[in-house]
């Protein structure tokens, strides 16, 4: 059975594009509820219902297991969606992120994320409880997912970032990516930063190792306005995809 990928977006599509590239045969389903971004901005509670209202959605389509590419969903509600849908099986990616570290001798670690992410202190934690690392700063940029998804100028995002990290500079050995939208972002980060950043997207693809794959083809489907998120996958992958257009309904009673 199909594997389930949700996302607000292009984060999403970034980790979409990994795992095709990775298991070229695997069939992925992806989820762009773009009408809902950015996730980053929003409160507990929302974020609550838009996974619901996803996961009711994934339900429908007859998917048995979804993948979260999202660190806002993973960081704020997974804990509370997974007894909801016991039959679906439901994976984060905060602990796959962080346990990437676990050979690693770095200890000044800075984690990159939305406000969502960085506001539940979920990574300082999981590094603290998985890894026994305590010197994790943190930074969100609430202004880094509505730039990439509005294809602003790379100018304008470079300059958002050099000023956003300025405080980092000679200070960390390592950067996190905790947004799955900020691998696009990858080069800008670890030139300004001159240390090597982590993403998770090798986790992610690792993850799915070693195990048998559903086969068959893949889609991407948005909320909001497939040609718009055709032009964006062009533009920041430089690939043509075909985008379709679904609708997500709301209020599953399950989640109030
Ligand atoms: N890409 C998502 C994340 O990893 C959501 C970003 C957003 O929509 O603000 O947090």
């Amino acid at each position: 059975m199909t594997i389930g990928i949700l996302d607000s977006g292009l984060g999403g599509y970034s980790v979409y594009h990994a795992l095709r590239g990775a298991y070229p045969n695997a069939s992925f389903l992806f989820l762009a509820d773009q009408l809902n971004a950015p996730f980053g901005d929003k409160t507990k509670d929302q974020i609550l219902e838009i996974a619901c209202d996803a996961m009711t959605w994934f339900e429908k389509q007859g998917i048995k297991e979804v993948l979260v590419a999202c660190n806002t969903i993973s960081a704020l509600v997974i804990d509370e969606i997974k007894p909801i849908y016991p039959h679906l099986k439901i994976t984060g990616i905060i602990d796959l992120t962080v346990n990437q570290f676990k050979n690693n001798p770095v200890e000044e670690i800075l984690v990159l994320a939305t406000a969502g992410t960085i506001n539940s202190l979920a990574y300082p934690y999981k590094f603290e409880k998985l890894l026994s690392k305590k010197h994790i700063s943190s930074k969100a940029l609430p202004l880094l997912v509505p730039q990439l998804e509005g294809l602003a100028p790379q100018e304008e995002i470079k300059a958002y970032l050099e000023e956003s990290l300025l405080p980092y500079k000679n200070k960390t050995q390592g950067v996190v990516l905790a947004c799955t939208h900020y691998p696009l972002v990858k080069n800008i980060v670890e030139e300004f930063l001159e240390v090597p950043s982590y993403d998770s997207l090798v986790p992610i693809i690792n993850h799915f190792s070693n195990r048998d794959l559903p086969l068959g083809s893949s889609k991407v489907l948005t909320t909001k306005d497939p040609l718009y998120m055709a032009k964006q996958i062009q533009t920041l992958f430089n690939k043509d995809e075909i985008v379709y257009l679904t609708q997500v309904e709301h209020a599953d009673r399950r989640c109030k």
